[in-house]
């Protein structure tokens, strides 16, 4: 058995790498000429999604073994005591709430974001939402940047046929003025509201575009521009200082996570857009998925998360691509980037102690089929086994799109099986084989609708979550990230005030000095 330290000394992580050792040398051609059963046996249902997992590299004894590991590291006790609003997010000593603000009963988590949202959507719809010199209201631009714009920017790309063709919706996240620019291109200032979307309502980025936008007001006329700013935080108190209006703060729990707010006001852009309806179903195909993984301890999204612990603490394989045969859905894995990356990508325990086994994979992707013209090379020849969710849909913008789903089928085959050697035999050279064995996950859709996406996300949100707590990691902290953001402050402050700090190392001096030189100092 390989000299593994888990996190803790373990039954089923015993019992895992042993099994692995007896079972790992099988090939996926090998496992599915084995059990002719196989395909049915390792799909699954869960909501209105169906999951395939049976051209991953384990068996049903594997699957076993792994809700095994859930049940030694208490993984269902977990999401109950989270939906119960426990502390679970036990470096912020915190609970972690995302689930309430989706669940229908009287918790007033629901009723009192959706509420306002929706007379605020109401208003901008009977064209009683206007500016500061009365004109009505057709575009809104929504400023943020991380959770307060993945999760919500993918949402709208992906329901944009759901969308308001009437109403002009723009996304601001990043620093580089260009990036506020295009967001602003053509918009009229007096027909404008702007959505500041940020949890601390501190993050300098997404100020910095929120004072340009008021620059962009007075310059464009609106003297007065109060009325047309918006905020979603979990700081309303931050908002009133920045100078938003109180009855234009949408406020939220700050026991939220950001990567987990995607049910939050911090959708507010995009529920002008889609309508609350279609936002309301949105949260209720997670709610969905909330009262399945509560009411089954063999849930699927806890499956999906096994399959990451097991694909990357035994098998070793250090990435996951995410590829949705969807344009609508092209964000899609940007948004995972930040949910899985910026919840596990950790090598310290929720209590504090380091982690020896390897966790945290790499998240990436693309749409396909343009995805297959890009990386798809490296995922059938490559050295390096990288697991591969595809997910496809029946139906896309309400037309059946049969070359899009025999793609992500033949790609999911030949990625299993190689290309199939009695055809190919003799005309295979070296460089045309495709070994195979590169294991994939298919998740399947009937369309891509609110509800189904909100059960896709409410899918991630809780494997995640599942993955987190078998590696012992906490999820919902991100304490990775607040240094660089102190660093850069230091290094804008140098910058501005021409006097460069002398501690720096000898690449950072010159690399300041050359940028200085270039910036025509
Ligand atoms: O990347 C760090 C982070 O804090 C994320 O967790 C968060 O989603 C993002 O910055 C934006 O933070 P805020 O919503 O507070 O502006």
């Amino acid at each position: 058995m390989e000299d593994v330290n888990t996190s803790s000394n373990s039954h089923a992580w015993e019992n895992l790498f042993q099994h692995h050792e007896s079972n790992g040398g099988l090939s996926l051609i090998e496992r599915f000429n084995a059990n002719p059963e196989r395909g049915s046996q390792l799909s699954f249902s869960c909501g209105d999604l169906w999951v395939d997992v049976s051209k991953q590299s384990l068996n049903a004894e594997t699957v076993e073994l792994l809700f095994q590991l859930a049940r030694e590291k208490g993984v269902n006790d977990f999401f109950h005591s989270m939906s119960k609003g426990d502390v679970v997010n036990l470096s912020e000593e915190a609970p972690a709430l995302h689930t309430s603000l989706r669940n229908p009963l009287p918790s007033g988590m629901v009723e009192e974001n959706l509420g306002r949202m929706k007379e605020l959507h109401q208003k901008l719809k009977t064209g009683h939402l206007v500016g500061y010199s009365g004109k009505q209201i057709c575009s809104v631009v929504n400023l943020g940047i991380g959770g307060s714009h993945l999760g919500s920017f993918m949402a709208f790309e992906a329901l944009k046929d759901y969308g308001n063709p009437e109403l002009e919706v723009r996304w601001s996240s990043g620093l580089d003025i260009a990036d506020l620019e295009d967001a602003l291109l053509g918009l009229d200032p007096e027909q404008t509201i702007v959505i500041v979307c940020s949890k601390t309502f501190n993050t300098f980025e997404t100020l910095s575009a929120a004072r340009r936008t008021q620059t962009w007001f007075l310059e464009g006329g609106v003297n007065n521009f109060s009325s047309q700013m918006f905020a979603a935080t979990s700081e309303p108190e931050n908002a009133l200082t920045f100078g938003i209006e109180a009855e234009n703060i949408f406020s939220f729990s700050s026991s939220i996570g950001g990567r987990f707010s995607l049910a939050s006001p911090v959708s507010l852009g995009l529920m002008l857009s889609i309508g609350y309806e279609n936002f309301d179903d949105m949260l209720q195909g997670m709610h969905l998925i909330d009262t399945d993984v509560l009411a089954n301890d063999k849930n699927i999204p806890l499956l999906l998360g096994l399959v990451d612990v097991w694909n990357r603490s035994v098998l070793g394989a250090n990435s996951l691509a995410v590829v949705p045969y969807s344009y609508r859905l092209r964000e899609f894995s940007s948004y995972l980037q930040q949910l899985m990356m910026e919840s596990l990508g950790k090598s310290i325990s929720s209590t504090g102690e380091s982690i020896e086994i390897e966790t945290g994979m790499a998240v990436w992707g693309a749409s396909g089929t343009d995805a297959q013209h890009s990386f798809f090379q490296a995922l059938h020849q490559g050295t390096e086994i990288m697991p591969i969710d595809l997910i496809g849909f029946a139906q896309l913008s309400d037309k059946t799109n049969d070359e899009l789903f025999a793609n992500l089928i033949a790609q999911a085959q030949t990625l299993a099986f190689g290309q199939d050697l009695a055809e190919d035999a003799d005309s295979v050279t070296e460089y045309e084989f495709l070994p195979g064995n590169r294991p994939s996950t298919v998740i399947l859709a009937p369309e891509l609708s609110p509800n189904i996406l909100g059960q896709l996300i409410a899918l991630y949100e809780h494997r995640t979550v599942a993955t987190g707590v078998v590696w012992g990691i906490n999820p919902f902290d991100q304490w990775g990230v607040e240094h660089g953001k102190k660093a850069a402050l230091k290094i804008v402050d140098e910058l501005k005030n021409s006097e460069v700090s002398s501690n720096h190392d000898s690449s950072t001096t010159s690399l300041i000095a050359r940028y200085r030189h270039w910036r025509n100092d």
